[in-house]
């Protein structure tokens, strides 16, 4: 095989530290809490895991407004606590990614606090300030996310706006400032110096304003329109940040979040292999179910990112978006997408709670938190079947997702026909399997409903079917290949693994097949 960075077949899990396991009983997840639970990702067989915001920060968005990016905040535990978290997870042979957000922080970070302050401070340039437009109000018509006010907020004292494009708590950095540059590459150096395998990094492709600030059509509420940026000096702060990852030893790793909903546009965000290693492919994320629109996005990811070399990667739910169990209403279409995310070619993303099938939870209006409407996919993991189910107090900050009783970690890895040990089996194989982890990848025609495709390396060949269909369908041939003396590796319904395929696949039911030797 030839040599690769580890992160091209990794499976990542992503860990949003609120909801993942509490160590003290304050009802939040910690640090401690993720320590104590690797075992369980462990089990499971991700290769890394990405830690969303623990930084310091008075959690207007959840730790996504930061005030200081060089330290933990005290809900989550402490710098030590970090350190143990990272020791503890190398050792098991996980990699850890943590989040970086540069593209602005929050209003209590020094940084602003002092730019603010007046118009001759020395960070008052490390923000966007602007003079009210001339007959007064916001200096343009730009949108703030979540809010879908104005993403300009005047500030009485100096009399400017500053800009925004999330919550008035979190102003933007002005990256045009050498000085803000420096200082954000430090955070990263201070972080790679403790160990961190890479960073995801937060609205990265918005990182630098149109020079011109102009007015956009229509005004924008949402962050997946790009006129806002200006993409030449962006991709020139991502090739700075670059160098500054490959200059470290080991292969550390950036994937961004670039939230275009065009994978060609995303594809140049990769650069000459001089930007992002990854970048995240959202689109698929927001497919239907529908085997037409999956075989869309794979060819889109063919067409535009295979040709440039650019690594593609594959993520079903996040902390932003109703779970996919949720969006695609049964555990059998969960469980087929399982499937669909870990045999794609790419690196995959995997949720905290997608492995035990977790839907979201039913927030009541009285305990509703989040301002951009995304309590629901950040409900606690339930670890035990007996309430408070590995948490402590009365109350988690947030309701747990439905049935967690029979959907707790522990009910979930006692059960071997559980969603959990189908993750689990694929993650393995994809593991022991050179195909799935770095093979090609050729979309095959099979019948109407049902995605065919084959991955392969010079030695090894797999494919795999995902029935979309709500009902049984035969598959007597696929691409005119018959597939029948194939044997089945891995069924989403668990059934028949290592029996003869007899050309049936249940409704939504997805299967890895293994050409009989
Ligand atoms: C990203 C994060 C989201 C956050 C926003 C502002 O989209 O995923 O959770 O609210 O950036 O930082
Ligand atoms: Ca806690």
């Amino acid at each position: 095989m030839p040599a690769h960075p580890w992160w091209q077949t990794a499976v990542v899990a992503q860990l949003y530290p609120r909801s993942f396991a509490d160590s003290n009983g304050d009802g939040i997840g910690d640090l401690e809490g993720i320590r104590r639970h690797l075992d369980h990702l462990e089990w499971l067989g991700v290769d890394a895991i990405w830690l969303s915001p623990f930084f310091r920060s008075p959690m207007a968005d959840f730790g996504y407004d930061v005030a200081d990016f060089c330290d933990v905040d005290p809900l989550f535990g402490t710098l030590a606590d970090f350190d143990a978290l990272v020791a503890d997870a190398h050792q098991r042979g996980i990699k850890v990614l943590i989040d970086w957000v540069p593209n602005h922080t929050s209003d209590q970070h020094e940084w602003f606090v002092g730019s603010r302050s007046s118009r001759q401070n020395p960070k008052r340039d490390w923000y966007i300030w602007r003079d009210p437009a001339p007959g007064g109000g916001p200096p343009n018509n730009w949108i703030a996310a979540f809010v879908e006010t104005s993403a300009w907020t005047l500030d009485e004292t100096t009399g400017q706006y500053y800009l925004h494009l999330f919550l008035p708590e979190q102003p933007d950095l002005n990256w045009r400032n050498p000085e803000v540059v420096e200082a954000m590459h430090d955070t990263l150096r201070f972080w790679l110096d403790r160990g961190v395998d890479g960073f995801r990094m937060d609205v990265i492709h918005g990182i630098v304003k149109r020079a011109d600030l102009a007015d956009v059509d229509g005004g924008l509420a949402q962050m997946v329109d790009d006129r806002r940026y200006d993409p030449p000096e962006v991709h020139a702060r991502l090739r700075e940040i670059r160098a500054l990852l490959d200059n470290y030893p080991g292969d550390r790793v950036s994937v961004g979040e670039v939230y275009i909903l065009s994978t060609a546009k995303v594809a140049t965000y990769y650069g000459d292999g001089d930007e992002l290693h990854l970048a995240f492919n959202f689109p698929p994320l927001y497919a239907p179910w529908e085997a037409a629109k999956w075989r869309t996005r794979i060819e889109r990811v063919q067409q535009e990112l295979d040709p440039l070399g650019a690594w593609p990667t594959w993520v079903l739910s996040n902390h932003d978006n109703p779970r996919h169990r949720t969006r695609y209403g049964s555990e059998a279409r969960a469980r087929a997408a399982a499937v669909l995310l870990l045999t794609l070619r790419g690196t995959a993303f995997v949720y905290q709670g997608e492995e035990l099938g977790l839907e979201d939870a039913v927030v009541p209006p009285d305990r509703v938190v989040d301002p951009g409407g995304r309590d629901g996919c950040r409900g606690p993991i339930p670890w035990t079947a007996a309430a408070p189910h590995g948490w402590h107090g009365d109350e988690t900050w947030l309701p747990f997702p439905p049935d967690a009783a029979t959907r707790s970690a522990e009910t979930m890895v006692a059960d071997p026909s559980s969603i959990t040990h189908l993750y689990r089996r694929l993650l393995a194989y994809r593991r022991r399997s050179p195909a799935l982890q770095l093979g090609e990848l050729r979309l095959l025609d099979g019948p109407e409903g049902v995605l065919a495709y084959e991955r392969s390396t010079p030695n090894e060949r797999v494919m795999v079917l995902v029935n979309f269909m709500p009902s049984s369908v035969t598959v007597d041939a696929v691409s005119g290949d018959s597939w029948r003396a194939a044997r089945i590796a891995i069924s989403s319904a668990g059934r028949r693994e290592g029996d003869a395929f007899d050309g049936t696949l249940a409704p939504d039911e997805a299967v890895i097949l293994e050409p009989d030797a």
